[in-house]
């Protein structure tokens, strides 16, 4: 039968070393209470092990060969496997050996459900069962759902939303509870089900008890529900005059919506805003600050134990600003008057989930206020359902960046995880990637991206190739080899798609409409940032965003060992390299080629490997399944077309600033 890709890297068939795993498959028993979480996580040890090796598991009341132990030394959510592999026990007076015991201990029936998935991971994998200790380095790992109330997703390419509102509460799409499944298995505790512009109707009684419904079917998997909030539903669905965060009538809508929420969900998570961007409303109308709004909104949840995540995702149209700047400008001077209970949620990078962008300076800059890490997994900018665009390497390159905020070693992961000031609240939110396609993420292949967010936001410290590797042998081939090929393509994908779009620190060059086609030629919009040209500044000198003291000088909002490694162009990363600097069309880079030269060479080069992916791809045909094979075979050639198109659309326009001739420098890949 044919695969489809529904199963994501669920994929339990019964493995070719079975014989291994049967003894521990056996039985399972367990020390903790009955609970709707347990019970998920025996129905999916039951289900896995059934279909890995064949053999379903009895519940027993004591020493089953799996069992569920209560500790209570071990972290919340965490887990630890303990593999016995050699039990001697006395028959009749005779030291035999006895039956093997897999121990999964954790303090709660949620580490319980994380250590069940590991281990089926590892069957899956037809790994030696090993013990392990692991528990997540973030306690809030949350997808942001861009969901609209029409069934159509910002920024989603892959069909439509799943949640049908229109049928929901009364009809339950049995995909829900695959969706919940699917995340438990890497970690997700957290989903907000809306877009962050969001409709004020999801505060309406009528879409409460719809968004209940999804709720109800979360929680067995350990997944809190959160909902985006419009500002102005004060005004909107309450019919007040004003969405002041200071009017008391206004503090008295929040309290009661709230009570009317929890009445409903009592574990309901809080709320995610988007405010005063992008057109949204927000307390700044009202001459309040960001922190007036958030902290009226905690003070709603806090009897509830709630929290309010509050986005700096903040620009307003100013044509000699640098957006760069805005969100630091907007959010530094609050550090320190958010409610407790408030987490602040701040992109990977200052400008908008570029390709490749340097990380965001508040990351270092509010060491007083909790701050949360958005990353995109839909692919906004990063090639749509055509490209394949790993993101664990965008992910762990901002995760990995040291921010200096105490000193040498304060990474981004560092800031986030709370490890460098204790806080209470620590989260990681991906926005998500998920839709109505049978394969759940339009390419196949980013599924491996919405695995990777969970996995990072569960271990930042995992690597890359670590989690290819894994993801590959649940979801495609257990070939040694042809997983090779297969990690390789993904590892390989980050940098090949920068190159042929976005090379050289270039950034921000898309289509106004259609974000991951070109471009550069936006030189007029309604708004002067977003048009190409304020991001490019191309002219007859050269090309790149001044960001030094001479330009905006946004290379200040950095820590000094930070901006250090930015500031002199002829010492930058060429990869950052028009992030920070305006570079002339001749000047001769640290690669040996002119700027004009190295950009064309860049281009091109991207657009060969495209070819070398496709071939690849091409050598695992009777390795993987044929319907995938077929899929992402024509997917890749889709972005083969793309990659000729973009390599073509910005040299010809550059050119004529550059007026320079075109040369690739490599030979053409057939
Ligand atoms: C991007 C995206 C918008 C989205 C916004 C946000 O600008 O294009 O569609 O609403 O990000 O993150 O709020």
């Amino acid at each position: 039968k044919a695969d489809d890709g529904y199963r994501l890297w669920l994929k339990f068939d019964k493995v070719a070393s079975a014989s291994r795993y049967t003894s521990y498959a056996q039985s399972v028993s367990s020390e903790f209470p009955t609970s709707p979480i347990l019970e998920t996580a025996r129905k999916e040890l039951g289900q896995g092990l059934k279909g890995l090796t064949g053999i379903a598991p009895v519940a027993k009341s004591a020493d089953g060969s799996i069992q569920f132990v209560k500790d209570a030394t071990i972290p919340e959510e965490g887990f630890e496997i303990q593999v016995d592999k050699k039990v001697q026990v006395k028959v009749d007076g005779l030291s035999v050996l006895g039956r093997k015991y897999i121990r999964i201990k954790a303090s709660s029936d949620r580490g319980i459900l994380y250590g069940v998935f590991e281990l089926l991971r590892m069957i899956q994998q037809e790994k030696p069962l090993a013990d392990i200790s692991s528990s997540p380095k973030v306690k809030l790992r949350m997808l942001n759902h861009w969901d609209n109330v029409m069934g159509t997703i910002e920024r989603g390419y892959a069909g439509a939303s799943l949640w049908k509102w229109y049928e929901l509460p009364e009809t339950v799409d049995p995909r829900y509870t695959d969706y919940a499944r699917a995340n438990a298995s890497i970690g997700i505790n957290a989903v907000s089900v809306n877009n962050v512009n969001a409709s004020a109707r999801f505060m309406t009684p009528e879409y409460l008890a719809k968004v209940k419904v999804l709720a109800d079917v979360f929680r067995p998997y350990g997944i809190k529900l959160f909902l985006s909030v419009n500002f102005a539903s004060p005004k909107l669905v309450g019919k007040l005059k004003t969405s002041d965060p200071l009017d008391p009538q206004v503090r008295a809508f929040w309290a009661s919506k709230t009570k009317e929420i929890y009445a409903q969900i009592p574990d309901f998570g809080g709320f995610l805003v988007k405010a005063n961007s992008e057109g949204e409303p927000g307390p700044q109308e009202f001459g309040r600050t960001h922190a007036d709004g958030a902290n009226m909104l905690a003070e709603a949840v806090k009897p509830f134990n709630g929290i309010v995540i509050w986005r700096a995702f903040v620009y307003a149209p100013n044509p000699n600003g640098d957006r760069f700047k805005e969100a630091y400008n907007d959010f530094k001077p609050l550090d320190g008057t958010f409610a407790k209970n408030v987490i602040v949620q701040v992109k990977n990078g200052p400008i908008d989930f570029q390709p490749r962008e340097p990380f965001h300076p508040l990351f270092g800059a509010m060491p007083k206020t909790p701050l949360a890490l958005e990353f995109q997994i839909t692919q906004e900018y990063t090639g749509f359902s055509t490209n394949v665009f790993y993101q664990s390497i965008l992910f762990k390159e901002c995760l990995d960046s040291d921010t200096y905020q105490n000193g040498k070693g304060s990474t981004v992961a560092k800031v986030i995880d709370g490890s460098l000031g204790n806080d209470q609240i620590t989260m990681m939110a991906g926005v998500a990637n998920t839709g109505s396609d049978r394969n759940w993420t339009g390419h196949l292949l980013s599924q491996a991206n919405w695995y990777a967010f969970g996995r990072l936001a569960w271990d930042h410290t995992l690597s890359s190739e670590k989690i290819a590797d894994e993801w590959v042998k649940q979801t495609l081939t257990r070939d040694d080899k042809a997983a090779k090929t297969a990690s390789d393509i993904l590892m390989k994908s980050r940098d090949t798609y920068v190159k042929f779009t976005t090379p050289l620190g270039l950034h921000h060059v898309m289509g106004q409409g259609i974000h991951w086609g070109p471009e550069p030629w936006l030189e007029r919009s309604q708004r002067p940032d977003w048009t190409s040209i304020y991001y490019h500044r191309a002219d007859s000198v050269g090309l790149g965003f001044d960001r030094k003291a001479s330009g905006s000088n946004a290379l200040s909002l950095y820590h000094p060992a930070v901006a250090q490694q930015w500031l002199d162009p002829a010492k930058t990363d060429l990869n950052y390299l028009l992030w920070f600097h305006h570079v002339g069309w001749k000047e001769k880079l640290t690669s040996g080629r002119t700027l004009w030269d190295e950009f064309c060479y860049r281009m091109n080069s991207g657009l060969q490997e495209v070819k070398d992916l496709q071939k690849d791809w091409d050598s695992l045909q009777g390795k993987v399944d044929p319907e995938i094979f077929a899929d992402v075979r024509g997917r890749l050639a889709a972005q083969q077309r793309e990659s000729v198109l973009w390599r073509d659309a910005h040299l010809l326009y550059f050119q004529t600033y550059s007026k320079l001739p075109i040369s690739y420098g490599t030979p053409a890949r057939t």
